[in-house]
């Protein structure tokens, strides 16, 4: 998408830039202006959805698309780990750029002329795929730039400068666990969401773990990502470090369940007996880190077992909607675990259900 500008002052920046150095597709647009920006898209009635007046940014909608547009700033951390604070908007162009993770995110191109601002040589670093951070306290500010870094390194197959490895290293020995973990859990998110097995080697090689734990994580049985693919999972990042103590992040309720899961079949004699079919996640994890030769058979037949008795029949005997898919998934599950199972005995079995009803 091409945006216009009469100022001069308007600058794509960050993610889009690099992508389109890249050649690849971006789906964010960033810009920010050498100024205040909330001045300059008032002066040019453009729609405003919101506007962050204390760090001067604006989300305006151009042709149906929402952009962000922000002023320049200078940040600071104040408690190294946490969020930054600003310190000053409409800054010069050059501040906004070093204030960022790597030197490939650093570079700005003019919206009116097309030219582009490169004070950190990231276009270098773009051409022979380094990532490289902009001084020494880069990771000590932010840490989850390490795990933006795994993320980055997989996505476009690029490396830390030696200098920034050393960096990274050096960080990892002495993690401050004083820091912001909603940040790292995004980042985690976002990294092991692009399922890659390589994203787990290497988060377990270069002891990136440590980011959140001393202990060191299980490598898993088998690929991951084979898994994910097979099973259609659409958000497998758990599946990756559910060999990682993750004690540190707060994770939802459905996150716990998964994990918990894991540690209570573990106790079991018979683990998948333990679990129901909306449990895939912690039956998949069973599969990776302990058992995959089971885990998988369970996996790959349980779907095969059809019930004898129909959904048309259920609703004769009084289920309503979510019920019958409820009663199925309960008959299927005994099926798996007795195949000798007949009609009246998936009868029984929504007897008893109905009766707990
Ligand atoms: N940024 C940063 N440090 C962070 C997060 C973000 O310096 N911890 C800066 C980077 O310059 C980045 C920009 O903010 O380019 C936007 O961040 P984000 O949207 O997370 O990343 P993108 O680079 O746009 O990458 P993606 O393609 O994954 O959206």
């Amino acid at each position: 998408m091409e945006l216009k500008d009469d100022s001069g002052k308007l600058f794509y920046v960050g993610g889009c830039v690099r992508d389109e150095i890249l050649d690849l597709p971006s789906v964010d647009i960033d810009v920010c202006y050498e100024g205040d920006v909330i001045d300059y898209v008032l002066a040019r009635n453009y729609t405003i959805i919101k506007a962050q007046k204390d760090i001067r940014t604006v989300k305006v909608l151009i042709d149906g698309r929402e952009i962000d547009f922000a002023s320049t700033r200078k940040e600071i951390y104040p408690k190294p780990g946490h969020l930054p604070v600003t310190i000053k908007t409409g800054c010069p162009l050059k501040d906004d750029l070093t204030r960022r993770d790597f030197t490939i995110n650093s570079i700005a191109k003019s919206v009116k002329t097309g030219q582009i601002f490169d004070p950190t040589g990231g276009c270098k670093d773009i051409k022979t795929k380094i990532l490289r951070v902009h001084h020494d306290k880069s990771f000590i500010d932010d840490p989850t730039r390490i795990i933006r870094g795994l993320k980055f390194s997989l996505r476009f197959g690029f490396k830390f400068d030696p200098h920034t490895e050393d960096l990274k290293n050096e960080y990892l020995n002495n993690v401050n666990y004083d820091m912001s973990f909603s940040r790292l859990k995004k980042e985690l998110i976002d990294c092991f969401n692009l399922n890659f097995d390589e994203a787990l080697e290497r988060f377990i090689n270069e002891g990136m773990y440590k980011l959140l734990t001393s202990t060191l994580p299980q490598k898993p049985l088998i690929s991951i990502k084979s898994i994910v693919n097979e099973f259609k999972i659409s958000s497998p990042w758990l599946l990756y470090l559910g060999s990682t103590d993750l004690s540190r992040l707060s994770l939802t309720k459905t996150e716990s369940k998964i994990i918990n899961g894991l540690k209570k079949i573990r106790q079991s004699k018979n683990p998948l007996l333990e679990c129901t079919k909306s449990e895939v996640q912690t039956v998949l994890l069973w599969t990776i880190y302990d058992n995959p030769e089971q885990g998988l058979y369970y996996l790959r037949n349980r779907e095969k077992i059809k019930p004898f008795i129909t959904g048309k029949e259920l609703l004769h005997l009084g289920l309503k909607g979510k019920q019958i898919g409820k009663v199925m998934e309960l008959i299927q599950e005994a099926r798996f675990k007795n195949p000798k199972l007949n009609l009246d005995d998936e009868l029984s079995i929504v007897k008893t259900f109905q009766d707990r009803l």
